[in-house]
């Protein structure tokens, strides 16, 4: 049986696009049921129209509080049935709400090597620290931000004549091969996390 994916996004939506790719494949064992977003006039909603799977956008200005913001996100995504949430370039922290339903099978892919450089700038800040080697995180949700037990990572090298832009992109190739991997795997072998958070993919 396919996992039921619902997946989030803020931006290009390229992570988003190698899982719709890859879930074309009967084997890969889980589908994107919907895509949910924090803001309009992004490709990654287009990319999700183009694959015709439903949307939903939610932003944090048309709620109240960001609680409601978040009770709403939370609720959308459960009208899917999800079996995993994948956060994929989605740029919002989700909150209590979200992680009281959650938790456990949401999912994150940040570009660096957690514990290091978590936050809005990973490359930038791997960058001027000027390590040799970066690399992305796949990790489950937790409260904090980008702290969650780590699923999968993956090394990529800095070059000397390296900018963000240019770092990120080698970083996103990696980052979009461990997510399809990472996810695909969970789906299809199922996870467990233990009470020191080492988290292992397969029985
Ligand atoms: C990824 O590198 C993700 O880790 C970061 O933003 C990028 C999103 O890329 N937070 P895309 O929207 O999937 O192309």
């Amino acid at each position: 049986m396919n996992a039921r994916l619902v997946v989030l996004v803020s931006g290009a939506g390229t992570n988003l696009q190698a899982l719709l790719d890859a879930a074309r494949n009967p084997g890969y064992g889980a589908t994107v049921v919907a895509v949910g977003a924090d803001r309009d006039g992004i490709a990654a909603l287009d990319r999700a129209r183009d694959a015709g799977i439903p949307t939903f956008t939610l932003k944090v200005r048309d709620f109240e509080t960001r609680g409601a913001w978040d009770d709403a996100l939370a609720a959308a995504c459960a009208a899917h049935q999800p079996d995993l949430i994948v956060c994929a370039g989605f740029m919002k922290l989700v909150g209590k709400g979200f992680l009281a339903r959650f938790t456990g099978r949401c999912l994150n892919t940040h570009p660096a090597l957690l514990p290091s450089f978590p936050g809005m700038h990973g490359v930038r800040d791997a960058l001027s620290y000027g390590v040799k080697i970066t690399g992305c995180t796949v990790f489950l949700v937790d409260e904090g931000v980008d702290a969650g037990p780590v699923l999968a990572q993956a090394a990529v090298a800095v070059a000397d004549d390296d900018d963000e832009a240019t770092l990120h992109e080698r970083i996103k190739v990696a980052e979009r091969a461990l997510l399809v991997d990472t996810v695909g795997r969970m789906a299809r072998e199922g996870w467990s996390v233990s009470d020191d958070r080492k988290v292992t993919i397969g029985r």
